[in-house]
């Protein structure tokens, strides 16, 4: 206990607490993209993969705790720094841009703040499965057959949801703020870690500015691949009527669409 309330005391202790909860951030930020470019594949792959992971609800349960307390100390450590600093130097300097400090570094508070308020929208959006906000109707009546088990229709979920303009603008907004956060983040992340040296500096800057690159794009790609009609456009032709004849009158359940051809 001792050891916990000194590490946060110090301002030292409480960058390596940033540092610590922003790499198993960023780890679940790339696993989540890998799990969700599946629906680049047919409709059995995300489905299947989705079905795997509710099926496990002590893994589920336990990753969604750890990852609420990576995000609430992250937060937490991010603003009582920020505090600290503003009142050490409470007239803040004549030139903002001094020190050749990036926009993405001054403003890594408030990118950090709304991408917190997009996961909030998210986690309405496609986990609460909340009917008012996603700009279709309810999800939570979109289901399919999958290996002779019914089962949740993500996949029809996804591509109804991103061919609604304002959302796939809200999540492009989000990736692209996202994107500014890892690109200082990472390798802020590093320094605290103590990596700041002539050998290892400069690689890591390169590998911070490769991976928040390679986030951006594969996050960006799944909203736009579908607004644009290039996956899943008569999945979600078939789906859209199936969801009006479900809301109408509830019927049986969406029986397993035919899988297009890949
Ligand atoms: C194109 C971008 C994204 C897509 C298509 C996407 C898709 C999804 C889907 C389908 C789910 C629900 C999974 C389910 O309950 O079956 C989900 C949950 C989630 N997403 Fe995303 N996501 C995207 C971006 C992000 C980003 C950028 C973050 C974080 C910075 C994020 C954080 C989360 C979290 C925390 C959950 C809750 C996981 C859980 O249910 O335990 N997502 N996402």
């Amino acid at each position: 206990m001792n050891l916990i309330s000194r590490t946060w005391r110090s301002s030292l202790g409480r960058k390596y607490v940033m540092a610590l909860t922003g790499v198993a951030l960023v780890m679940f930020v790339l696993g989540h993209l890998a799990g969700n470019l599946q629906v680049l594949g047919t409709p059995d792959l995300i489905n299947g993969y989705a079905h795997f992971l509710k099926s496990k609800p002590a893994l589920l349960w336990g990753a969604r705790l750890g990852l609420l307390a990576c995000v609430g100390l992250h937060i937490a450590a991010a603003v009582s720094l920020h505090l600290e600093n503003k009142a050490a130097r409470p007239q803040a300097y004549a030139r903002t841009a001094a020190n050749g400090a990036t926009t993405a570094s001054r403003t890594m508070l408030v990118s950090g703040l709304i991408i917190l308020a997009f996961v909030v929208y998210h986690l309405a959006h496609f986990t609460a499965l909340l009917p008012g906000i996603n700009g279709v109707g309810d999800f939570s009546k979109l289901t399919t057959v999958w290996h002779g088990e019914q089962v949740a229709d993500v996949y029809a979920m996804m591509i109804l949801g991103f061919q609604v303009w304002w959302v796939v603008l809200f999540y492009l907004v989000a990736v692209g703020l996202l994107f500014m956060h890892l690109g200082h983040g990472v390798s802020a992340m590093f320094q605290s870690l103590g990596f700041r040296n002539h050998l290892w500096w400069p690689r890591l800057t390169w590998l911070a500015r490769v991976a928040s690159i390679a986030i951006f794009a594969g996050y960006a790609l799944i909203p736009l691949s579908i607004y644009l009609r290039m996956v899943g456009a008569d999945y979600a032709a078939r789906a859209r009527q199936q969801l009006a004849r479900e809301m109408a009158a509830p019927a049986a359940p969406l029986a397993a669409l035919p899988q297009p051809r890949q």
